[in-house]
């Protein structure tokens, strides 16, 4: 399993018991280097690698996966064309692509303060038109839960689409 723009791996530290090898991929240093004194002590697995990788701008690497997560990582992310196209190109053939972010959203879920310039989320049906442009198929998007920020209530969707065989 690869999971893009793993932050800390939090994720990573959830399913380590259930799923085979595992790679964080994160351009934070910061971020890479709590997720290495996580393998370093323990709660992370020490088979578990992690790249210093961004889509946006690296080469795709050559290794193939069968599943990718992203977790609160696209709305970041400006080139989603090209960094989308580039995670349906690492899974395997039939490998599945899981997605959990922000549904649409007023603009208040980063502090405006904050220098954010990414998205407000994403309306259901540009993301799904977002993922078949990658070359992925059986798009399916669900609410998953809600988070409350500041008092105020920001629905997640989870995203799960597949690399034809
Ligand atoms: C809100 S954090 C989520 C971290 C982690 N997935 C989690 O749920 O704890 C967003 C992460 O996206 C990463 N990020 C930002 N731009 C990125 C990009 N272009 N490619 C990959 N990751 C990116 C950030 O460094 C940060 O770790």
């Amino acid at each position: 399993m690869l999971d893009y723009g793993a932050g800390t791996g939090l994720l990573a530290e959830t399913l380590a018991a259930g799923v085979g090898a595992l790679t964080l991929a994160e351009p934070s240093a910061g971020m890479r280097g709590q997720a290495r004194a996580k393998v370093a002590d323990g709660r992370l697995p020490a088979t578990t690698r992690i790249w210093e990788l961004d889509l946006s701008r690296d080469p795709v690497p050559d290794e193939r996966f069968d599943v990718v997560v992203s977790v609160l990582t696209l709305h970041h992310i400006h080139e989603l064309d090209r960094v989308l196209a580039a995670l349906a190109t690492m899974l395997v053939p039939g490998g599945r692509l899981c997605i959990v972010d922000l549904e649409e959203e007023d603009g208040t879920f980063h502090d405006l303060e904050s220098g954010f310039d990414g998205h407000h989320g994403f309306a259901r049906d540009v993301l799904t038109g977002l993922l078949h442009a990658a070359g992925l198929v059986d798009v399916e998007v669900d609410r998953l839960d809600t988070l409350v920020k500041d008092d105020r209530a920001y629905h997640r969707f989870l995203a799960v689409a597949q690399r034809p065989r």
